[in-house]
């Protein structure tokens, strides 16, 4: 049976964090390896430039580091192709013909590119590229006519947008050319790890993230420092479990789930200290990183290997794209010269 095409990606604007691992990457890893798909990665530069286009340099750094960040949580290039946007000329041009389908109102009417506009400030001066980018995201996914995309649930709206695109496009040029895709969203409770603070979010920009590239010191530094109950200030006092960061962490990454009730109920009682059950989520986060902290760190010492497998796994989406592409051109009937 002919495998179902998987697709995503991320954002290179920095490295990625444990919120994108129990969000994102942990599911990308199990539906690799269950060997159900061909899983294609990509690595979404063109559209990390839709809000950077000014800081390219972040752009370009960002770019191996996350590709560390894959190998390091275990893609295998040898299962899934890495892959780079930019270096993919059809996304542009299935973009092009993608965006005479979508009104500019459709594209404003997106609520997360809404409320990222709100959060980024943009003011009057929301860049093209950015407000078209779930546009530009439908082409990354039907160039490689991919049925499922595993993502954060804040990528629905751009799953809705693409599969719109795909239903226009096939009824509009009256072929079958284009494939609807579904979502793939992480279990209840697992969509989004909250910041160090405990802001509902971890991001780069709120500075309240561990990195998968922390080292084990930084690592326990950031946990000892990470908010709970601000009532809990006695080791004898009662405390709070729900919306303490520390136990959301233990309930996401602890396999020991007697041992977090355990806790849980000390700490509700009195007599836990804020100390020790962060000393104890230290250890919990410390068998799940270390490993994939000395994947990266021996991936790192050999950056030639990493663009060399990116470059591959471009040319490998090349191929696949270029040809959605030449579907697309006869569909619409620009293939003049194919006499
Ligand atoms: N928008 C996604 C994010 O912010 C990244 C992305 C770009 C993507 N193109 C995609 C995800 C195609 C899935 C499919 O993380």
């Amino acid at each position: 049976m002919a495998k179902e095409i998987l697709l995503t990606g991320d954002r290179p604007t920095g490295k990625l964090h444990i919120g994108h691992y129990i969000g994102s990457l942990k599911n990308r890893v199990k539906l690799q390896n269950s060997d159900k798909y061909e899983p294609y990665i990509m690595i979404a530069d063109t559209q990390a430039l839709t809000d950077n286009a000014r800081n390219p340099e972040k752009i370009r750094n960002s770019l191996v580091q996350v590709a560390l960040d894959y190998l390091a949580v275990g893609i295998d290039p040898a299962k899934s192709t890495i892959f780079v946007q930019s270096q993919i000329p059809a996304l542009f041009e299935l973009t092009a013909y993608y965006m005479d389908l979508v009104s500019v109102a459709r594209l404003e009417r997106n609520p997360t590119v809404k409320s990222e506009i709100q959060q980024k400030d943009f003011k009057d001066s929301i860049p093209v590229g950015f407000l078209n980018y779930p546009v530009s995201q439908a082409a990354d996914i039907t160039a490689f006519k991919a049925t499922i995309v595993p993502v954060g649930d804040d990528q629905e709206p751009m799953l809705e947008q693409t599969r719109e695109i795909v239903r226009s496009f096939n009824r509009i040029y009256g072929k079958e050319v284009l494939v609807e895709p579904k979502g793939y969203f992480p279990a209840k409770g697992h969509g989004r790890l909250p910041g160090l603070d405990g802001n509902a979010k971890m991001s780069k920009s709120l500075g309240n993230a561990i990195y998968l590239a922390d080292d084990a010191e930084t690592v326990k530094k950031k946990v000892m420092s990470m908010y709970t109950d601000p009532n809990h200030i006695h080791v004898e006092d009662p405390g709070q479990v729900e919306g303490n960061t520390v136990f959301t962490y233990l309930d996401v990454f602890d396999p020991d789930k007697d041992k977090v009730a355990e806790l849980k109920e000390a700490y509700q009682k009195g007599g836990l200290g804020d100390v020790k059950i962060k000393r104890y989520l230290n250890q919990v986060l410390e068998a799940e990183l270390a490993p994939i902290r000395q994947r990266r760190e021996e991936y790192a010492q050999d950056l030639d290997s990493v663009y060399e497998m990116l470059l591959e796994g471009s040319k490998k989406a090349n191929e696949k794209a270029n040809q959605t592409l030449q579907e697309v051109r006869s569909a619409i009937g620009l293939n003049y010269f194919d006499r």
